[in-house]
């Protein structure tokens, strides 16, 4: 796939997958796509753990509510570790976003969908997650990423037009 087919066709999908497993070949690929995006300073501070344990995956399921997760053939764990660069930034955010993104393109790039799952699970449905994968107290557990074959078709999220986000030489000229 192009890959501005990929920007512009990717869409988030909440819904029921078909249940069909995702192959390890593929998971990994979209792993690989997540840890190649850009970091702070190159501080790589982005970690992934990729489940397709069909058991593990209903223990995590089960952590919240997101029907979508139930039928995943496989997901996504984003985790972020919190270093500060030499310049006293923190970019471990926009790093976890950066790779979060590229992963959300490979997913959509090998016909699969999912949805960025982040305020869903903030809190104790993180902490519970990352005392079932065995993550360390200094690594936080910040996204979810659940992929599959939709079960159904689904629409794009409405976007405002470029006129009222974006414009050339100035603001709102
Ligand atoms: C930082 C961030 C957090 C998000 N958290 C959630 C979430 O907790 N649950 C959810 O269903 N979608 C979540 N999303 C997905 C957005 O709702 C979605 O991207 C938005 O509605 C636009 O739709 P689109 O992805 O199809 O363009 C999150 C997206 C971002 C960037």
């Amino acid at each position: 796939m192009e890959t501005m087919q990929a920007v512009f066709g990717r869409k988030s999908y909440r819904g029921g997958f078909t249940g069909a497993p995702v192959p390890r070949e593929d998971l990994r690929e979209i792993m690989e796509a997540g840890l190649a995006a850009p970091s702070g300073h190159n501080l790589q501070t982005t970690q992934l753990i990729g489940v397709d344990d069909p058991e593990l995956l209903k223990r995590l399921a089960d952590c919240f509510p997101h029907s979508g997760m139930t039928t995943a053939g496989a997901m996504v764990v984003v985790l972020a570790k919190k270093i500060q660069c030499v310049d006293g930034a923190f970019y471990h955010v926009e790093d976890f976003a950066a790779a979060t993104e590229n992963m959300l393109l490979a997913i959509h790039d090998k016909g699969y969908a999912s949805v960025w799952l982040q305020g869903v699970i903030r809190g104790e449905p993180a902490a519970r997650m990352a005392a079932i994968l065995g993550v360390p107290r200094e690594v936080e557990v910040v996204v979810c990423l659940p992929i599959g074959i939709p079960a159904k078709p689904f629409k794009a999220a409405p976007k405002a037009p470029f006129e009222d986000r974006a414009w050339f030489n100035g603001y709102q000229v």
